[in-house]
């Protein structure tokens, strides 16, 4: 059986799953399945990068230690997957300690080797890139992605020999000439490895300044490069260096990046298999940016994408074919909700849900639900309909395979379109009509047989669509891709038992009006704006609001929203002696900090883990410099002091009434 392995970048963990991530594992999701319905076995890796600064800045911010924080995010990336109908193989995760093992194994490999040597380095460091950088990454004296100037660092380090590979490399893309592609990126490489010899690749960072890393096994005053450890994640995954799945998979390795990742993956990574004593990968594919309004996606601009929310409200099929039919593999894309819908609408609702839903309720309506016996006498018109059919499988074979998604697509649409134009001429309520039987019976099957046959070919696309599809056309409810081979599928007329039952009617894909949708979501914000107007001025009259001798209303009392938390971290205020600064889980995205007067009593270790009630509307004020969130109650004793707590374990978030 021929074996195909296809991999993702491995996520960094500093930032939410968005939908960039979501199209590159969709894509390798998609491959993956057309291998498998193509006789293939097909090896599917995905994961995420845990090591390097980004990743321990992240952690502190968040108030966790890197591990809590890396197993937090990692598992929203593990969780998404299968909301988006993705069947990866393996998911890798570079701290676990499979991985941490070949890294080192190829560390010591290489260092062996005589290609790894230490040396001094004085060179402008950016963290944002972890990397540094030379005067030419450099625009008006500062890292372009960072907009920082970067800090000049001396230090001892370890070095990969990449300069002694580069003729190599650059023979070996000449001589393979999809071993990148689309070929622009190829060209791009190519003119890197013009520009100049290529710099020895610095791989090891000083513990004294990172810690968060895998140790290098012959200095282990060191961590390595982020990079270096990442890349050899395709290699951990396969069992390298034990087991079979290296020897059967590694030959028809398929590494599917952005274009933001051309360098790692194009230079370093072929220079350390060479060096390694591995052969190269077999393609890497490269794709543009999804972009929204032809800008970047960026937090602070507010415009990232969520695929989750694409998928709860247009689902997982519509969202993954507007994905791959809208991209031109290789180049930018500008994702919209407007673009969607009109592709949902079009293509999917009108062209392949109409046509399906009219095949099934007329071979209802005329043959009581059951597929009809082919006389196989064809006319003109089919054997015109049958040779597209020909074409369109061949052409989309040809184009999924060679990663061109959206032409494939189209000419499997070509079809559709061309089926739904067949009903028209072939008129079967007219052959009906005049009682013509066998003709009927002849439209139908040609009609039925085909939309059996798309199926299968959408299958890696729109899985659950295509199996609704299989299913209404009494293929059995428990699709398996192995079972079949679209290969054999192209030239072959038939496949569709006579006799068999298909469903009465089907409604693959509902219209969305979505100016009503947009209306719907408008009246939905206002609202709820008005409501939180309401409660922001009930809680401003409240404040007003004197307390007569004492005693306050109910409602002024509902005001305070107080909660139970855990304290997840505790540190003295760097500036006032009788402050700590708390960071309390709340139930939230990210723990609040909270400035308490609590030093006197408590030191921070007595802190860490309890549970504790907080004031959690207070208005955020800054005490001595830091941002406070909140209070957090206690009884003040002579002498002491006393927290408030629950008597039992209490889910963060939890209010008290
Ligand atoms: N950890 C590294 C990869 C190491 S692989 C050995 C990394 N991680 S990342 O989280 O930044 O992911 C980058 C990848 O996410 C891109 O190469 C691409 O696959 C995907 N995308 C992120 N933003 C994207 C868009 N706006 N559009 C399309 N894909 C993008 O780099």
């Amino acid at each position: 059986m021929s074996r195909f392995y296809i991999t993702t970048p491995i996520y960094y963990v500093n930032a939410k799953p968005h939908l960039g991530h979501a199209y590159t594992t969709i894509v390798a999701d998609s491959v993956a399945r057309f291998h498998r319905i193509s006789g293939e076995e097909a090896f599917f890796l995905t994961g995420t990068d845990e090591h390097g600064d980004k990743i321990m800045q992240a952690a502190e911010a968040a108030g966790k230690t890197p591990k809590e924080f890396v197993d937090d995010i990692s598992g929203t990336f593990q969780n998404l997957w299968p909301k988006l109908n993705i069947q990866n193989s393996d998911f890798i995760r570079t701290t676990q300690p499979r991985h941490i093992k070949t890294v080192q194994k190829v560390l010591q490999q290489v260092y062996d080797n005589g290609d790894i040597y230490q040396s001094e380095y004085e060179g402008l460091y950016c963290y944002g890139c972890e990397q540094f950088l030379t005067e030419k990454d450099l625009v008006d004296g500062k890292c372009p992605d960072h907009d920082k100037e970067p800090e000049v660092i001396r230090e001892k380090n370890y070095f990969f020999r990449m300069s002694k590979y580069q003729d190599w490399l650059k023979k070996h893309i000449e001589d393979n000439p999809d071993f990148i592609r689309p070929e622009r990126y190829r060209n791009e490489v190519l003119s890197m490895l013009d520009m100049g010899v290529l710099d020895d690749l610095c791989i090891s960072r000083p513990k004294t300044r990172l810690s968060w890393g895998i140790e290098l096994p012959f200095d282990t005053d060191y961590v390595t490069y982020v990079w270096f450890d990442a890349l050899l994640n395709y290699i951990t995954a396969l069992d390298w260096p034990e087991g079979e799945k290296f020897d059967q998979f590694w030959p028809s390795a398929n590494h599917l990046v952005a274009k933001d990742i051309l360098k790692p993956h194009a230079i370093f990574w072929p220079t350390m298999l060479k060096a390694a004593g591995f052969e190269p990968y077999q393609h890497l594919n490269v794709h543009g940016y999804w972009l929204v309004k032809d800008t970047k996606m960026s937090k602070s601009i507010g415009n990232v994408v969520d695929p989750l929310s694409m998928v709860g409200t247009y689902g997982q099929d519509a969202f993954r074919y507007f994905l791959l039919r809208e991209m031109r593999f290789g180049r930018d894309a500008s994702f919209s909700e407007d673009a969607l819908v009109g592709r949902l609408n079009a293509d999917l609702a009108n062209d392949l849900g109409n046509l399906f839903s009219r095949v099934l309720s007329m071979t209802h309506k005329y043959f009581g639900g059951e597929v009809p016996t082919p006389s196989r006498k064809h006319e003109s018109v089919d054997l015109e309909v049958l040779q597209l059919a020909i074409d369109s499988f061949k052409n989309y074979q040809q184009l999924f395979g060679a990663f061109e998604f959206g032409r494939g697509i189209e000419s499997l649409w070509e079809l559709v379109r061309g089926l739904n134009k067949y009903v028209d001429s072939t008129q079967p309520w007219a052959l009906f009509k005049n009682g013509e039987t066998e003709r009927l019976g002849d439209v139908m099957y040609v009609l039925l047989m085909l939309m059996r046959k798309i199926a299968l070919h959408i299958w890696p696309v729109m899985p659950t669509t295509a199996e609704t599809m299989l299913e209404q056309l009494g293929q059995g409810a428990d699709f398996d891709p192995a079972a079949v081979n679209i290969k054999d599928e192209v030239e072959t007329f038939g496949r569709l038992e006579p006799g068999l039952h298909l469903a009465k009617a089907s409604n693959l894909f509902p219209r969305v009006d979505l100016k009503k949708k947009q209306e719907e979501d408008a009246v939905k914000a206002e609202k709820q704006a008005a409501k939180k107007q309401k409660k922001q001025d009930k809680a401003a009259k409240a404040a007003k609001a004197e307390p007569k001798d004492g005693i306050i209303d109910f409602a002024d009392f509902q005001n305070v929203d107080m909660r139970v938390g855990t304290v997840v971290s505790c540190q003295p205020h760097p500036d006032a002696d009788r402050l700590l600064l708390v960071k309390v889980d709340l139930g939230e995205d990210e723990p609040r900090q909270v400035v308490a007067g609590l030093a006197e009593y408590f030191s921070p270790d007595d802190l860490v883990g309890r549970q504790v009630v907080v004031v959690a509307n207070l208005a955020p004020r800054k005490l001595r410099g830091q941002v406070s969130q909140g209070m957090i109650l206690a009884a003040k004793t002579d002498g002491g002091m006393q927290l408030l707590t629950v008597s039992g374990a209490t889910g963060n978030g939890t209010k008290v009434s």
